[in-house]
């Protein structure tokens, strides 16, 4: 195959930025052939490109060797499943489903499927500073984590943002607010860089700013297995917000915020100084470094890239589709411990959270849309 074909599943603000992309040439060796738009004023007229309303239609017409998904969340798991099944590469918007328990059947899926693509726009792992605090953490030069603290209040939206497709910001239509439209970027990042904790506790606020079902407002604290703590603190309401990561560490402190990168190093590990010294309030002595212009990478264009680089040359995923289960997992937990009121252990009770999202649904206020 010397060029991959893609249908292209979803053509709204997304699935067209993502389509402009590759109809201007920016992706090489990726062609889009199809589309599926299920609605007509949306449907484009691109050359070339063959337009269908049904994704089933596309799926079984032998134009496209791959798809990528980009329609409302519901949808994500039970098209990934049938592109899956029909033995085509996929590349499937964020967040990976709606609940874990239908994330569960495509990662079996996708196990059988060893030889098939299956990839997610995970597109803030491209960007060079999240990078390189990974590659700080995961390659030790900072020693154990003690504590991070992620306060991502920047994620405003004001209210024509809800209005602007019906299945926004409600139980039925999208599963979620907050965490899984806007943070599981920021919930992906997490696990990617310290993993997953054991257990979580959340505070959410639905509708607080908004005319809406679904949180927009989100305090929650986690714990990891070797007793490192996390909290993660999130709003869609405030202006100018904040978004500051801290991760403090045996070996010092980094700090990320308006594009630096701060790096303090202890010349003695914290631990290690607490043994020995014999001083009574005296911290090990530290040294600084700044990191700043670094750039935020390829985003949405290198994921398109490095997906065509999969399946053509069999390069490794940035970010590979069943990864995308850890950061639904954590929004779903940290739905369940606010509607429960109580500390949820991980991993979540998957038929448990799909039950209390089922009531969420039924329990829709009517008369919140239409819009
Ligand atoms: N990775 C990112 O940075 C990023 C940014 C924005 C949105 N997204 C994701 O992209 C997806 C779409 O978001 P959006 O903002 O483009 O929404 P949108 O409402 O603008 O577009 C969704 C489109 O899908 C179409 N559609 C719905 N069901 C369909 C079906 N069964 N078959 C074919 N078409 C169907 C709708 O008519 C609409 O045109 C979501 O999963 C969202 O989370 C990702």
């Amino acid at each position: 195959m010397q060029r991959v074909r893609l249908g292209l599943i979803g053509y709204g603000n997304m699935g067209a930025g993502h389509a402009a992309q590759v109809v201007n040439g920016k992706i090489p060796r990726l062609a889009l052939t199809a589309v599926a738009e299920s609605s007509a004023a949306r449907q484009p007229s691109l050359s070339g490109v063959k337009v269908f309303s049904e994704p089933a239609a596309l799926i079984k017409s032998g134009l496209v060797d791959a798809v990528l998904i980009a329609t409302p969340h519901p949808t994500h798991a039970p098209l990934a499943l049938a592109a899956l099944k029909a033995g085509l590469h996929v590349l499937l918007e964020k967040p990976f489903a709606v609940h874990k328990a239908e994330a569960l059947t495509v990662v079996a899926a996708a196990k059988r499927r060893p030889k098939q693509v299956f990839g997610a726009v995970f597109n803030q792992r491209t960007d060079p500073y999240f990078r390189k605090i990974r590659d700080l953490i995961r390659g030790g030069s900072f020693g154990a984590v003690q504590r991070i603290n992620w306060t991502i209040t920047n994620w405003f939206r004001p209210e024509a943002y809800y209005q602007s497709s019906n299945w926004r910001a409600t139980w039925a239509g999208e599963g979620g607010g907050l965490l899984l439209n806007q943070c599981v970027h920021n919930l992906d990042l997490l696990q990617w860089l310290a993993g997953m904790p054991v257990r979580v506790r959340a505070h959410c606020n639905f509708g607080r700013y908004h005319d809406i079902e679904v949180e927009d407002d989100v305090s929650a604290h986690l714990e990891y297995a070797d007793g490192a703590h996390a909290t993660f603190t999130a709003s869609t309401g405030e202006a100018p917000g904040t978004n500051r990561l801290e991760i403090a560490a045996d070996g010092g402190r980094i700090v990320y915020e308006h594009d630096v990168l701060q790096l303090v190093r202890n010349a003695t590990p914290a631990a290690v100084f607490s043994r020995t010294s014999r001083e009574l309030f005296l911290a090990p002595g530290t040294t600084e470094e700044k990191l700043i212009g670094l750039g935020h990478g390829g985003q949405h264009s290198e994921i398109l890239t490095n997906f065509t680089a999969a399946i053509l040359d069999g390069v490794p995923l940035i970010a590979p589709a069943v990864e995308g289960i850890h950061s639904l997992e954590l929004a779903n937990a940290m739905l369940l411990s606010a509607w429960t009121e109580k500390t949820v252990d991980l991993p979540l009770n998957a038929a448990l959270y799909e039950k209390w999202l089922k009531k969420k649904i039924a329990a829709a206020r009517p008369g919140l849309k239409p819009r």
